[in-house]
């Protein structure tokens, strides 16, 4: 599906940027060229050690930003495909510049779309987050902007040949300024902070997210907002997976924080379609013929009343299946020193008992703390 073509990823150097060049280098190795769009010149440059020009001619690094037209004008000469992930994420952040999280996140998206358009692009995919759903802080107000300028986008594109549509998701785990990463750091403290023992959130991996991007992009007929169906987990329970021996602080909600997250409101899913994985929120806009595009990909109607949200989810992750991920995913190594040393005691002990004294002296000598 990329083989052959030229794919620029805005927000590149990002969480997902990272994920998403890893995965197409593997998958489509004969990608013509992945171009990273961003700002700081040092990401670039880190991400440019571990992709050398001479085992990785595809790859080019433009440093830019989404509010400069022009720059994006100029990268995106001869691209095929665009997804678009660069964006001011964190809450608090956004709550105090607002109009830098509108420049970046509405302003900055207009001109994607703009550019994709003049400069012949084929197809646009632009990545939401759950907060864009019935928005109460400016981060997912400005996401929401974003995602009606993608999905409207292909009422305005003429006579050219492109599509756009959006992907939707939660919580990232292990995403720069995510919750794991967080209490990983709290940890050695010994306490870890809650806002509300009651609160959730979605949560997907970053494969995953790359996945859903990619067959957003091999199935999209412009206009989608792919919604996956994923698991949602409490936060004590994450909590718990990364550090079952600390203490809770419940430290209260946060302005511009919701105590459960919505990715597909009870508005939204009048016109939302239900697929095997996913969901699909059309546009709802009278140019849009919702009946074609059952004929061509199916899906069943969402039920009146129906909502996607984290805090009535079907699937949830247990404390031991987020600690699985996160030591599958993030590859930390979640166990105390007390569980290692009692671990390391068992194992020799029963060594020592099938008599095999002197393999288990060095197979405990292996961990530095016995
Ligand atoms: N992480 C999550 O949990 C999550 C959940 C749902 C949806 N999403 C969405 O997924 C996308 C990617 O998130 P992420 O976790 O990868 O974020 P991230 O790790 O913070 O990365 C953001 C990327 O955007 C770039 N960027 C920021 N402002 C820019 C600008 N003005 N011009 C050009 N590049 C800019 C950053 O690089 P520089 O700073 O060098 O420019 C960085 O490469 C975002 O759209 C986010 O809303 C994330």
């Amino acid at each position: 599906m990329l083989t052959g073509k030229a794919v620029l990823v805005t927000g590149g150097t990002g969480s997902f940027g990272r994920k998403f060049v890893e995965v197409v280098l593997e998958k489509y190795p004969q990608v013509k060229r992945l171009v990273v769009y961003s700002r700081d010149e040092l990401k670039q440059f880190e991400m440019s050690q571990i992709y050398p020009l001479g085992k990785y001619p595809q790859m080019r690094f433009f440093v830019g930003d989404v509010r400069d037209k022009e720059r994006l004008y100029r990268a995106m000469e001869d691209i095929d495909i665009v997804i678009h992930s660069a964006a001011l994420k964190q809450v608090p952040a956004c709550e105090y510049n607002p109009f830098e999280a509108i420049k970046t996140n509405v302003l900055g998206a207009q001109n994607v779309i703009e550019n994709a358009i003049d400069r012949g692009v084929r197809k646009v995919v632009a990545l939401s987050t759950d907060k864009a759903a019935a928005p109460i802080n400016l981060y997912g107000a400005t996401k929401l902007c974003s995602d009606k300028l993608f999905i409207t986008a292909n009422n305005f594109k003429g006579k050219h040949d492109i599509k756009f549509s959006v992907v939707r998701y939660g919580n990232v785990m292990n995403s720069r300024g995510s919750v794991i990463p967080f209490f990983i750091k709290k940890r050695p403290g010994g306490i870890l902070p809650i806002t509300d023992p009651e609160m959730t959130r979605f949560s997907i991996t970053l494969n995953e997210g790359v996945n859903l991007v990619l067959y957003a992009l091999t199935h999209m007929w412009g206009g989608e907002l792919f919604v996956p169906k994923i698991p949602s987990y409490r936060i004590v329970d994450v909590a718990r997976a990364v550090a079952p021996e600390c203490r809770h602080e419940i430290v209260g909600i946060r302005p511009g924080e919701k105590l459960h997250e919505e990715m597909i409101t009870e508005t939204d899913a009048l016109n939302t379609l239900e697929f095997d994985d996913y969901y699909v929120i059309l546009p709802a806009t009278p140019l849009w013929d919702v009946a074609r595009f059952k004929e061509a990909f199916g899906g069943k109607h969402c039920e009146r009343g129906f909502r996607y949200c984290s805090g009535t989810n079907t699937q949830w992750l247990t404390s031991d299946e987020i600690r699985g991920l996160i030591e599958k995913h993030i590859k930390e190594d979640l166990h105390t020193d007390q569980e290692r040393q009692r671990e390391d005691r068992r194992r020799l002990s029963l060594l020592q008992a099938a008599g095999h004294k002197a393999a288990g002296l060095q197979a405990v000598s292996e961990r530095d703390e016995v």
